[in-house]
């Protein structure tokens, strides 16, 4: 089989590292790919939001099967185009991504479905939005409805920096056309969890929980990122946990869309909230998590193939996962100054040795090839992530090749995994 891989961070990394283990896989493709996946795949000079070239060059290619990694693509119809040419593809279509796509729709549908969610209002109009926030005070949280690499949810501690985040949402429109309209919600407190799962539209098989690490600084502090690292399980996730975000979200979700009209196919993300054992979802998401995929691909024992295959053949009943019992911790390095402006182009040192520790993989994000070196070329760079026989082992192992990866002005948070030792001591 021929397989592409569309994406270039460290979950398309983690994607093409899974799929390379898949005996039934001939050939690997990746479009664009990075450093490190083009040591692994064939990389194809297409962008991963071309979606009418990289049809092209599925049909050309003789690509059995396209999986998708971003979540810009799938809002842009790639699975619908991929689908209309007679292509296979793995991933949401453009009606059923819009759970991604629109905070709006999605709160939405919450309510409508009775999905345990914040309360909320949506605005269209500054004034509105600002009178709402000083009636109901902070702690509150403001989002862009719509995409904004995971940057347009600001949690906001008082009522002047919510004013502030109207502002920079809806008037300065550093999100650009997603701040057009609002979402003002509930502040909620409690642990966080990512909830991943594939369905086929009617079957919904769970992957193993996972807790991300948003805010770029050690203890939760300084604004969100796309996510500075993640492990896999994430404790918080008691089995009578996983048992409730299964019956009050994940059906329900998968149910309310097809109720919708809008059937979905592909990996289902919830964003949840846990507090005295009760899930709330902040968000969902249309596609695997990043840095989640990074220890849950390495901890996934199963062939990865034919999940997605069920999945677009409609038959994930018949599929079945099994899980490592290892942990693993994924620490995100970064480039100097992200998630704000940051420079590229810093030569990366230190990668091999970090690739020769025992247990660990070092998934390549945000990384280009130049003159036989390899570079920074983006803000997340690097997702070193780890196995070990518990949590302080896998941590341990993941700073340790941490350690060994330099270039000028990295930066990385030094607490990955530490909520989830607590609780597993
Ligand atoms: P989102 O883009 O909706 O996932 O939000 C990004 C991050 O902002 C989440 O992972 C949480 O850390 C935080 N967040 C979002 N919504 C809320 C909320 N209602 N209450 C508290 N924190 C939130
Ligand atoms: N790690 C958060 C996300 O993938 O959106």
């Amino acid at each position: 089989m021929r397989v592409l891989v569309v994406g270039s961070g460290g979950r398309e990394h983690a994607l093409v590292w899974k799929l390379k283990q898949s005996p039934r896989i001939k050939q690997l493709f990746a479009a664009p790919g990075n450093a490190g996946i083009a040591e692994l795949a064939e990389c194809a000079d297409l962008g991963a939001s071309e979606v009418r070239r990289l049809a092209d060059f599925a049909a050309k290619r003789g690509i059995d099967l396209t999986v998708v990694g971003p979540e810009l693509p799938l809002t842009l119809g790639i699975v619908d185009e991929f689908e209309s040419r007679g292509l296979r593809i793995f991933g949401a279509n453009q009606r059923a991504a819009i759970l991604e796509g629109s905070k709006v729709f999605t709160k939405r549908l919450m309510k409508k479905y009775k999905i345990p969610t914040g309360f909320f209002q949506t605005f269209y109009r500054v004034e509105d939005a600002k009178r709402y926030i000083q009636d109901v005070g902070a702690p509150i949280v403001v989002k862009a409805d719509g995409l904004a690499s995971g940057k347009g949810a600001i949690v906001c501690q008082t009522v002047k920096e919510a004013l502030d985040a109207i502002k920079i949402i809806m008037e300065d429109r550093v999100f650009g056309d997603a701040g057009e309209k609002v979402v003002v919600e509930e502040f909620l407190c409690g642990e966080e969890a990512s909830f991943l799962a594939f369905t086929d539209g009617e079957t919904v098989l769970p992957m193993a929980s996972s807790q991300d690490h948003k805010a770029v600084f050690d203890d939760d502090k300084g604004p969100n990122t796309g996510g500075m690292g993640a492990y896999s399980p994430a404790p918080v996730v008691t089995d009578e946990v996983h048992r409730k975000i299964m019956e009050q979200v994940m059906i329900p979700t998968v149910k309310a869309m097809a109720a919708e009209g809008r059937p979905y196919r592909g990996v289902l993300y919830a964003g949840l909230m846990i507090k005295g054992g009760e899930p709330k979802a902040l968000e969902f998401n249309a596609r695997f998590g990043d840095p989640e995929a990074q220890p849950l691909l390495v901890r996934m024992e199963s062939d990865l193939l034919p999940v997605l295959e069920a999945v677009v053949d409609r038959r994930l009943h018949e599929v079945d996962i099994r899980w490592r019992p290892e942990p693993a911790v994924c620490v995100v390095m970064a480039s100097g100054g992200y998630p704000g402006a940051h420079e590229k182009g810093k030569v990366i040192s230190g990668l091999r040795a970090a690739a020769r520790l025992k247990d660990v993989v070092v998934f390549h994000a945000g990384t280009a090839l130049s003159g036989g070196k390899v570079v920074t070329s983006g803000g997340r760079v690097l997702g070193v992530t780890a196995l070990g026989k518990d949590v302080p082992d896998a941590i341990a192992r993941a700073y340790r090749a941490v350690e060994k990866i330099r270039w000028e002005g990295a930066h990385y948070r030094t607490d990955i995994g530490r909520k989830g030792l607590g609780r597993a001591a």
